[in-house]
């Protein structure tokens, strides 16, 4: 009995030390996007432990051939996000995940219950901080210029992802929010010249590969801890070449 104890704890100890350690890893929710599938990579290149949350339904051809974890659930299914950040409990969250189908789904909410349902498991798990993605125009945000140029900044896709901005900043977990403006058309060469301004009245352009770079560098960066900022790139001028919805 006294062998079989042993061996049943030495066995134990052998799979634990075996197992990959994942608690200070880093969830990125829409990992198989255009914009989450540079952070994939970029954070692979910084070391990082990275679990990407894809649907069953995910093609995982952007994140072919990296040495990543997957966690499989949905956002709008709270207990499977739950579920993944228990199982991962990951230090930093990066939401680059947007509301798929384009024109034709504008006006169904997404954000703020994909965001409700990250916070919240974040809350349980500890999460030092959420980065998310977020747009200009949201929350007044360049109010003025929008207008000037026709852009519905009351639309339901704005307010959705403002009720998401103000969810998250009242939740008590660290977060960053970046807004982009205008996102180049993909595949865009990125230019290494995007940035991020704190004035909320600033509006501008940026490849979707800049935008993940000027982003992480917010990651455990307490300079940014409860702030929101606006990314662009001043190098981008003349007019987007290519086609893509925008979202
Ligand atoms: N300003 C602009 O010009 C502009 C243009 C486009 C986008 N954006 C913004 O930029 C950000 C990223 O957009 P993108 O075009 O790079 O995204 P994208 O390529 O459309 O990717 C969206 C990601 O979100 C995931 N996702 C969607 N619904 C989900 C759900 N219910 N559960 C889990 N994951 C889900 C998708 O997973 P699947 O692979 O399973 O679908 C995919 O990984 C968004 O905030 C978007 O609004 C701005």
């Amino acid at each position: 009995m006294r062998d079989f104890v042993s061996a049943f704890v030495f066995g134990f100890l052998l799979l634990a030390s075996t197992a990959p350690v994942l608690a200070d890893s880093v969830m990125v929710f829409g990992a198989t996007g255009q914009l989450g599938a540079p952070h994939v990579r970029m954070l692979l290149d910084r070391g990082e432990t990275v679990v990407a949350f894809v649907r069953t339904t995910s093609s995982r051809e952007r994140l072919r051939n990296l040495n990543i974890q997957y966690a499989v659930g949905d956002l709008t299914d709270a207990a499977s996000v739950l579920a993944a950040m228990e199982e991962f409990k990951p230090r930093v969250v990066i939401d680059a995940s947007a509301r798929r189908g384009g024109m034709m789904t504008r006006e169904q909410p997404f954000y703020a219950e994909a965001m409700r349902n990250i916070v919240d498991a974040a809350k349980v798990t500890g999460v030092s901080q959420i980065i998310i993605h977020s747009s200009v125009g949201v929350r007044g945000s360049a109010k003025k210029f929008l207008e000037e140029v026709g852009y519905n900044t009351e639309s339901q896709n704005i307010r959705d992802k403002g009720e998401a901005e103000t969810y998250l900043e009242n939740s008590g977990v660290g977060y960053t929010i970046i807004r982009n403006g205008l996102l180049e058309f993909e595949p865009a060469e990125p230019t290494g010249n995007g940035y991020l301004v704190e004035d909320i009245n600033a509006f501008g352009r940026i490849t979707r590969t800049d935008l993940a770079s000027v982003s992480l560098e917010c990651m455990d960066n307490a300079d940014c801890q409860g702030k929101i900022y606006h990314a662009q790139d001043d190098s981008l001028i003349g007019p987007r070449t290519g086609s893509e919805e925008g979202k």
